[in-house]
């Protein structure tokens, strides 16, 4: 598919066939996050892939009960060690967030780009996450997302989006 295709039709999937996910398949979208950039280079990123019916369902009350998450073949859990390359200013703080985050990114769009849906779960708890997997300490979850082919065709352009020009503003902040 052409990469401005995928981008545009990646949608967040929320209804899921049981069908599983090739492993050949899967390795392709895990390899597609793992060569996603970090920061110097620093790749905090690891991926803890869920495929076993009972452990998915454990997940449901940690992502504040969303039981969709349980119904894909695959979740995905995207953690970040805080490997402390905090080059002051703000944005320190959230370095490893922004590299996890790119890697899920890669991560969503390589699955669209094999017709397999996902969906970005945020709303979950850290806590639980933590202790449920045995993160060490400097370890925390970012992101989940459930990975399957879905019921029906969601791969549609998004609506609801602001336009070009109040997204964008050149030469200066000019909202
Ligand atoms: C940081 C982040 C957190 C999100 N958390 C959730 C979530 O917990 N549950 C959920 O169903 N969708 C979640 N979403 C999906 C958004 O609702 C969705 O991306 C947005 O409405 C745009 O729809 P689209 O992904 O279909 O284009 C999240 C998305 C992002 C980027």
């Amino acid at each position: 598919m052409d990469l401005y295709d995928v981008i545009r039709t990646r949608r967040s999937v929320r209804k899921y066939r049981p069908d599983s996910i090739p492993q050949e398949v899967l390795n392709r979208l895990l390899d597609a996050a793992r060569i996603a950039p970090s920061g110097s280079n620093r790749q905090p990123t690891r991926l803890i892939v869920v495929t076993d019916p009972e452990t998915k369902q454990k997940l449901v009350p940690m992502c504040h009960d969303q039981a969709f998450v349980a119904t894909a073949p695959v979740i995905v859990c995207a953690v970040g060690r805080d490997i402390e390359y905090n080059r002051g200013e703000w944005m320190g703080d959230c370095a490893m967030i922004v590299d996890v985050a790119i890697a899920v990114d890669h991560l969503t769009l390589a699955a669209r780009a094999e017709g397999l849906g996902s969906c970005w779960i945020g709303s979950f708890s850290n806590t639980a996450l933590k202790e449920f997997f045995g993160l060490p300490e400097d370890v925390n979850v970012v992101a989940l997302t459930p990975l399957g082919y879905p019921e029906g065709d969601p791969f549609e352009e998004p609506e609801g989006r602001i336009p070009l020009d109040e997204f964008v503003m050149w030469n200066g902040w000019t909202g």
